[in-house]
């Protein structure tokens, strides 16, 4: 048994959230210094301003995107919300007694999930596509699901829970050559799998800074012609004509971010979110290398040491940053609260159910056998997981299911 009083406490959740890097830090107080509004027209508000684009600029170039497809959100929830919301009542209100229909998977984070069952309290027909039993959705499925009233399909880029990666490019395809809008929850890929919008078919896309080393509260919605059905020839035109929109804003007040998201633009936090998506791009393939070897020796640690243990999931198939386990007959809240005791951080699953102990829907669509449900547990690594920290969750890890389990 190890010693607790000495040791440090370690953080293996960096999927709920990630700590900022200190070279975000340093360009976000170095950007308060420019505090004007950056709507205003003056020389603090200009200067504001032109941070405010070069961070834009930045994403764009990187996703190979016009700078006007790309609007700062408040994170991905709220970018979720945009997507599905405003595609669905925009078109309530062009196309009266219509019942639209949006199609998404049995996986999604609870941003589209929650919002998904609010449309359907407006009268909205909404399919929750299953997925197989290694957690990936099959394209098959989806398009056995589409109606001549389909207007959206949502399916995230990689599940928070289990880490699965969908087929997103072939859904881009299928939703392409069907003429539906296409939306991907990328908050937890967003960097850390190169993502070019044009390339996967996508018409919207959500990202979120907190995921990779960035402040909480600030996100992006990519939305392609900044939401237009006609392509744009000149970026410079007067105003567009509304009835050419496919979405709408939510929340109403003052013109920002193309007049899709209001409020005083969160400058020195989008000047973060640019920082963390650089040094990520930078440190992308290096990263996920050494985070790939460690979920290989914790996978190939659990699945031989642990009797009655499994990785939900598939099996490579996966970021390399999550592992999600499940242990017969065993508690993962309990888990989940030994493993506190030993000062090392983990999760049950979605951040946003941590503190019951429900079984979740990703859970739950993986239709495991009755005895894994309840002791899923999820170890997500990130910049500053070490490999003492892996020795260190694997032989508490088997401590604590042996404890549990006597
Ligand atoms: C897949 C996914 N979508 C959406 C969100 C919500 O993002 P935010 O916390 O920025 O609102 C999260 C955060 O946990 C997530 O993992």
């Amino acid at each position: 048994m190890i010693s607790l009083s000495s040791q440090e406490s370690i953080y293996l959740d960096f999927a709920a959230t990630t700590p900022i890097d200190p070279r975000v830090l340093e360009a976000m107080n170095n950007s308060f210094q420019q505090y004007g509004n950056s709507e205003s027209v003056h020389d603090f508000g200009f200067k504001s301003h032109e941070q405010l684009q070069m961070s834009r600029k930045m994403f764009a170039e990187s996703m190979n995107v016009h700078p006007r497809e790309i609007i700062f959100t408040s994170g991905g929830t709220e970018s979720d919300n945009i997507a599905t919301l405003g595609v669905t009542r925009k078109f309530m209100r062009d196309n009266p007694g219509v019942r639209p229909h949006i199609i998404t998977s049995a996986i999604e984070h609870h941003a589209i999930w929650k919002s998904c069952e609010y449309l359907e309290k407006l009268g909205v027909n909404v399919t929750y596509v299953p997925v197989e039993s290694d957690g990936i959705v099959a394209v098959k499925k989806i398009q056995e699901s589409i109606t001549k009233n389909t207007i959206l399909i949502t399916i995230m880029h990689v599940n928070n829970e289990l880490g699965t990666i969908q087929p997103i490019k072939e859904i881009g395809k299928l939703a392409k050559d069907e003429n539906i809008l296409f939306h991907s929850d990328t908050v937890q890929s967003f960097g850390k799998i190169y993502i070019d919008p044009n390339e996967m078919k996508l018409d919207m896309l959500s990202a979120s800074a907190h995921k990779l080393y960035g402040p909480k509260g600030i996100g992006l919605l990519y939305i392609k012609n900044s939401g237009r059905r006609t392509p744009i020839d000149d970026w410079n035109e007067q105003e567009p004509d509304e009835e050419d929109f496919f979405l709408e804003p939510i929340m109403f007040g003052g013109g920002q971010e193309n007049k899709l998201r209001p409020a005083t633009v969160n400058v020195q936090s989008i000047v973060g979110f640019a920082k963390a998506y650089e040094i990520m791009e930078e440190v992308r393939n290096e990263e996920m290398n050494r985070l790939r070897e460690f979920q290989q020796e914790l996978t190939g640690f659990v699945l031989s040491t642990i009797p009655d243990s499994r990785l939900n999931g598939h099996p490579n198939n996966r970021l390399a940053s999550h592992n999600n386990f499940s242990f017969k007959n065993v508690n993962g809240f309990d888990l989940l609260t030994e493993l506190d005791q030993r000062k090392i951080a983990v999760s049950t699953g979605s951040a946003c159910i941590a503190q019951s102990d429900e079984v979740s829907h990703v859970i739950e669509a993986l239709r495991l056998p009755s005895e894994y449900q309840q002791g899923t547990l999820r170890i997500s690594t990130g910049r500053y997981t070490t490999s003492d920290h892996i020795k260190r969750i694997k032989i508490a890890l088997e401590e604590s299911v042996n404890k549990l389990r006597k």
